[in-house]
């Protein structure tokens, strides 16, 4: 009973979370949105060993003693323990299925897989939301690959973060987007997100309009989507995305995380809409980038891009029990 398999899907922002109000419970200076995207994601089963003197975890086979793996896995499970009969320790087995170093965020899917998989194991009955709270304290974005489609994270205003949570705002059966995933390079990033998004808090002049431009932002990108507006939504998404990195450029040591291959694509995709069809980009922090596409142009789009290597996906359901 006590051993629990889950899944929990990447998520790729529309409108970016960058900048961190309290390091401790990550909790961010701007709300943002994702989508959960269909193929990729991580399973992870967590089973409570009485014999264990510490939680272990195995990510592909691979036992992990990375101090910064360890530490978010176990502020989540922490938490979850401190409201459990259970107290005895856990074996962890992650396997994520995308290649790594392809760009996508790992961590995201894999503390919402644990979040979810420890809280049954533990015998917990937290509601999804909380267990939000929990998997966010680990990873930021990973609170909003436990939701369905497409996925609003609230800011909040609270001090304990208790606030600061994702919620669903439409599934995806709401609307069909492709999702492209052109990869640059296979190498890791520089500058890891918590990092960058420390260095810019600290260094950049642009950080105070960022926030409150983030802000507005991502709330239009959510009626965007709410109404089906393609155009409105690729604008806002690609405005969104250039000036979260514009505003990582201006910090010092200024982050770059584009590639010249980054730019080719970016402008590939500009010529393409261009001609009329309906495909918009977006890139985290890495030099990958995302492309959705409306499926009546998808194929078309897909042959324009047929020399780098290419991850298909789509919108898709959240996390879940297996
Ligand atoms: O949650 P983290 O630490 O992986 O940071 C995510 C940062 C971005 O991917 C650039 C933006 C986002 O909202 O996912």
């Amino acid at each position: 009973m006590n051993k629990v398999k889950s899944f929990a899907p990447t998520n790729i922002a529309l409108a970016k979370y960058w900048g961190k109000r309290d390091l401790s419970l990550n909790l961010p200076t701007n709300s943002s949105l994702s989508v959960s995207l269909s193929h990729y994601g991580t399973e992870t089963t967590t089973e409570l060993d009485d014999s264990l003197t510490k939680d272990v975890l195995f990510i592909n086979n691979q036992e992990i003693h990375n101090p910064s793996s360890i530490r978010k896995v176990e502020t989540v499970l922490n938490k979850i323990r401190t409201n459990s009969k259970f107290k005895s320790y856990v074996k962890i087995e992650s396997f994520n299925n995308f290649p790594t170093g392809a760009g996508l965020a790992s961590s995201a899917s894999g503390l919402a897989a644990l979040t979810l998989s420890a809280a049954k194991t533990y015998e917990t009955d937290f509601t999804l939301s909380q267990l939000s709270n929990i998997s966010r304290m680990g990873s930021g974005s990973s609170c909003r690959s436990l939701f369905d489609g497409f996925v609003y994270w609230n800011k909040g205003v609270l001090m304990d973060g208790l606030d600061s949570i994702a919620t669903s705002i439409a599934p995806s059966t709401h609307w069909e987007l492709d999702a492209t995933i052109c990869i640059v390079t296979e190498e890791e990033k520089k500058t890891a997100s918590t990092d960058g998004m420390i260095l810019t808090q600290n260094t950049s002049l642009q950080f105070s309009s960022w926030i409150e431009f983030a802000e507005q932002s991502t709330n239009k990108i959510k009626s965007y989507i709410l109404n089906k507006d393609f155009e409105a939504l690729a604008d806002e998404v690609e405005l969104n995305c250039l000036r979260m990195h514009a505003t990582a450029l201006s910090a010092f040591p200024s982050i770059l995380y584009f590639k010249p291959k980054t730019l080719d694509i970016i402008e590939r995709v500009q010529q393409l809409r261009s001609k009329g069809y309906s495909l918009f980009f977006t890139i985290d922090a890495g030099p990958n980038v995302v492309i959705f596409s409306e499926p009546k142009d998808s194929n078309q789009i897909l042959k324009h891009f047929s020399d780098y290597k290419i991850l298909n996906s789509k919108v898709s359901t959240g996390a879940h029990y297996l």
